[in-house]
């Protein structure tokens, strides 16, 4: 079976037993950042499939790690308050930051509050941020969702953010089709310098790009996310195989 993109494939039943296996793997990296002596940077993705992995980090992996002493950022965001239903900020501060008491001066929220002329602003103070406070230049672990149209953080097919090679963050537009359009994204100069990137995809609404790529398809906005570092794919079975499940018996 091809690989996407030379990773590691890890395939789960479901999403909660995907979320254990990247929670424990999360849990590792940054524990092994830290028993080195380096201050690790951690990006995080929005969306859903990754709540149920925040939330065992902040319960069953909270002392598995020094999780206060990393440096928290985001893959990306959607351009509104930190208070909105949609901030990407506001779902993990709620299941993970918070509980995990992360002083706030290591949480580098990307402050896009929805007022029209702000986003390219917000870009640049954030790419600022990148540039300082990035050991290197390198993310220590990024978590990654992926779209059903294979877009990944917000870098959405056909965008010209895909073709960036400079800025490490952009401000973008998403298409008509997402509640909240405007958002600030990473790009690939950044991503993938990574050390580490877990890429997760849920659900058998995501096979068909999972599918492309397992066919060796580089199209997709997340199959351009080619680490220098270690790429894994967290991947329940019906991303994997199909909502019709079907997971070969000698898999
Ligand atoms: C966002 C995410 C986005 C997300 C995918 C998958 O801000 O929406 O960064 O890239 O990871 O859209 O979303 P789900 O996990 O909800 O399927």
């Amino acid at each position: 079976m091809a690989k996407p993109l030379e990773a590691e494939l890890v395939v789960a039943p479901d999403l909660e037993a995907l979320s254990r296996l990247a929670a424990r793997r999360a849990t590792e990296v940054v524990a092994g950042v830290a028993a080195a002596g380096g201050r690790c940077t951690i990006a995080l993705s929005g969306g859903t499939t990754p709540r149920r992995l925040y939330e065992l980090l902040a319960s069953d992996h909270r002392l598995g790690a020094p999780w206060q002493q990393a440096e928290w950022f985001w893959g990306d965001e959607r351009c509104v308050p930190p208070d909105h239903p949609d901030s990407n900020y506001r779902m993990a501060f709620e299941v993970l930051l918070g509980p995990l008491r992360v002083p706030s001066d290591m949480v580098h929220r990307i402050a896009c509050g929805g007022a029209p002329d702000d986003a390219e602003s917000s870009a640049a103070a954030y790419e600022a941020v990148l540039r300082d406070r990035l050991t290197g230049g390198r993310f220590d672990l990024v978590f990654l969702g992926v779209g059903a149209d294979g877009h990944t953080a917000s870098l959405f097919p056909g965008a010209p953010s895909l073709e960036e090679r400079e800025h490490w963050a952009l401000a973008v537009t998403g298409g008509p089709g997402l509640a909240v359009r405007r958002r600030i994204t990473l790009t690939y100069p950044v991503l993938n310098r990574s050390r580490t990137v877990f890429m997760l995809a849920a659900g058998g609404g995501k096979h068909p790009v999972i599918q492309r790529m397992l066919d060796g398809g580089r199209t997709d906005p997340a199959a351009r996310v080619r680490p220098e570092g270690d790429l894994v794919w967290f991947l329940d079975d019906a991303a994997r195989y199909g909502a019709a499940g079907g997971r070969p018996a000698t898999a």
